[in-house]
């Protein structure tokens, strides 16, 4: 499409780091914190991504952050070539410091070209020394822009809730600092399939995130060797939606199977045309596999 085309649209971030470092904790924390959150009770469904809102110089800005991958998903949409992710949120606890699959993340995301933005986690702990975990990361080459680098650190408890805005608003500015995120909503839809499951009631059930376009109810897909009618999108909390814009995580029904994470997703002119293109990646898909077998 033209330049002319292209709106503005929310980063898409992933949270990294060491095992028990507190991943976890810090989505439930910045999910609740959000006041896109506050009025809807509480209660989110298991989405794998969500979007939160923060305000940036008066300016409500939202920020989409995927729940599931550990690094063997963000590998694996790494190497299906999906740019899943346009930042990185590293956590280090302040207590523990910098650990062996602080490093690994490091380098997944610098292998993958995308900016990081580091959250000293624990902060609240007695032993915590977030000075320390700077140092430590400086050697591996983040160098915190309080000390004239270009990475921004942000000290946080997850547990106590503190430093969560602070955090929200420098990915914000790292994404404005580094990134162009602009995509065209004014066509069919592309994207990728977080996750997805058979669930007993509804059916096929993928959580997808829209790079470009607008996913509506009612278009026909093709998500990796699945097809189908969208029957309804949800968004985080469970209610009905009826489009899903770029970097919009939402949940389709009406899939008549199951796709794996990390396909790529795309509406298309009509289900016939979904399912012939559906047909033949499942035939291109059972071919590779008989001659890896024979091979
Ligand atoms: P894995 O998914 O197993 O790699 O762990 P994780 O990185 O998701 O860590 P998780 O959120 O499960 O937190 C690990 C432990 O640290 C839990 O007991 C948390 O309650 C605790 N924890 C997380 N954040 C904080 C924090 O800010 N302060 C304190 N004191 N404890 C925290
Ligand atoms: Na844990
Ligand atoms: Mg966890």
């Amino acid at each position: 499409g033209d330049d002319k085309d292209l709106a503005p649209r929310p980063p898409v971030v992933t949270v990294m780091g060491h095992v028990d470092h507190g991943k976890t904790k810090l989505l439930d924390a910045l999910r609740n914190a959000n006041v896109v959150d506050k009025e809807a009770g509480g209660i989110t469904q298991s989405i794998g991504a969500y979007q939160v809102a923060t305000e940036v110089d008066g300016t409500e800005r939202r920020i989409t952050l995927i729940d599931t991958p550990g690094h063997e998903a963000f590998t694996a949409m790494r190497a299906r070539g999906a740019q899943a992710t346009d930042i990185v949120i590293l956590v280090v606890a302040a207590d523990d410091g910098v650990m062996p699959q602080t490093i690994e993340a490091l380098n997944h995301a610098k292998a993958a070209g995308v900016p990081i933005v580091v959250a000293v986690n624990k902060v609240d702990k007695p032993g915590a020394d977030p000075i320390k975990a700077r140092g430590q990361l400086t050697e591996y080459g983040l160098q915190p822009e309080e000390y004239g680098g270009d990475t921004m650190f942000v000290d946080v408890s997850a547990k106590a809730g503190t430093g969560l805005n602070e955090l929200l608003e420098a990915v914000v500015l790292t994404a404005d600092a580094s990134l162009d995120l602009r995509a065209n909503p004014d066509q069919n839809a592309e994207g990728l399939v977080i996750e997805a499951h058979l669930d007993r009631g509804r059916g096929p059930v993928a959580t997808i995130l829209v790079h470009r376009g607008t996913l509506k109810v009612g278009d026909s897909i093709v998500a990796g060797p699945a097809f189908g009618r969208v029957r309804a999108l949800l968004d985080e909390h469970g209610e009905n939606i009826e489009e899903a814009t770029p970097s919009r995580p939402a949940l389709v029904l009406g899939l008549t199977a199951v796709p794996g994470a990390g396909d790529n997703f795309m509406v298309v002119a009509d289900d016939r045309l979904a399912r012939q293109i559906a047909e033949k990646r499942e035939a291109r898909e059972r071919n590779a596999l008989l001659a890896q077998r024979s091979g």
